[in-house]
């Protein structure tokens, strides 16, 4: 199979700086190689590189560094779905989680129904008015399903966007008031770490694959390292402790990989500036393994 690794180097989104170096420390640790080792053809496309707006402000908008997150995300968009066209598959590096928001917008105009697995502490699901940061990161679900800022909905089209009921969470611990208000509002299922700890991984990621199956055309995995405990991913700015163990995380893109509906794939938050001797992207390097088959005999 053929697959193109498209790095995000921005940390704008995000209130601590340093994810922009994320593709760079993945590199380091190996993902070429370990794709590579198991048969995929893989072309890596460089970076696509934010800039450090001299004024982060925009007019009307507590939003931080609004321009340059929508400028990067548009050209994201675009790489996303010309990769697609050329029959190759997607992975991304982040980059802070903004980055989804390029991502999605770009895999839907190939998958119009598209099921998104969202592994994460957070919700992401924040608007301009309910975000209690002002940090895009934090608002890439919401942005997806069209709600928010319109100059963030607008990226890529404003009729391309996800169906609620095909969104589902996994490993959510740290959720802001407005975020509950629009998951329910939405219906999205939520699997916090409450249910993964009574129900089990096997059990949770049966009913995830389901919901992102149902009625869709593929799937698209999100992962946020802070998804996993920090133990496994301390390089990340929003940690919070309770989180997926290694073989949970792992566990769970191999069950996903079975399903062979994944048609794309984004790996975010890894910031090696604040990480021990670049351990979370070799956790990241290791998921993306699990998710692309190699632990298949
Ligand atoms: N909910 C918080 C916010 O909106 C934290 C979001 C963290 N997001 C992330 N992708 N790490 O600011
Ligand atoms: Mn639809
Ligand atoms: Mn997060
Ligand atoms: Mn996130």
């Amino acid at each position: 199979e053929r697959l193109s690794i498209i790095g995000v180097a921005i940390d704008l989104g995000a209130g601590t700086p340093g994810v922009s170096l994320g593709p760079a420390a993945i590199r380091y640790a190996g993902v070429t190689d370990r794709l590579e080792s198991i048969g995929y053809e893989v072309k890596d496309e460089g970076d696509i590189v934010a800039i450090k707006p001299e004024n982060p402000k925009t007019e009307g908008t507590n939003l931080k560094n609004l321009d340059e997150v929508v400028r990067v995300n548009t050209e994201l968009c675009d790489k996303v779905s010309k990769t697609m066209e050329e029959g190759r598959f997607p992975l991304v590096l982040g980059g802070d989680h903004s980055i989804a928001i390029g991502t999605i917008s770009g895999v839907l105009r190939h998958k119009k129904n598209l099921g998104v697995i969202w592994f994460d502490a957070h919700g992401d699901i924040n608007t301009d008015e309910t975000s209690p940061s002002g940090n895009i990161h934090g608002m890439p679900v919401a942005v997806s399903l069209g709600l928010g800022h319109e100059k963030l909905t607008s990226i890529g089209g404003i009729e391309n966007k996800l169906d609620a009921k095909n969104i589902v969470f996994i490993g959510s611990r740290d959720l802001d008031a407005g975020e509950r208000k629009v998951l329910k509002e939405f219906g999205i299922t939520v699997f916090t770490m409450h249910e993964i700890d009574r129900l089990g991984m096997p059990e949770v990621i049966d009913r995830a694959i389901k919901i992102a199956s149902e009625g869709t055309d593929g799937i698209h995995v999100s992962f946020d390292l802070d998804g996993m405990d920090p133990i496994y991913a301390p390089g990340t700015g929003t940690r919070v402790p309770g989180g997926l163990t290694y073989r949970e995380s792992h566990l769970a893109l191999e069950m996903i990989a079975l399903t062979e509906k994944v048609v794309s794939a984004e790996f975010v938050e890894v910031n090696p500036i604040i990480d021990n001797m670049n351990q979370t992207a070799k956790s990241a390097v290791a998921l993306i393994g699990s998710l692309m088959g190699e632990w298949l005999i």
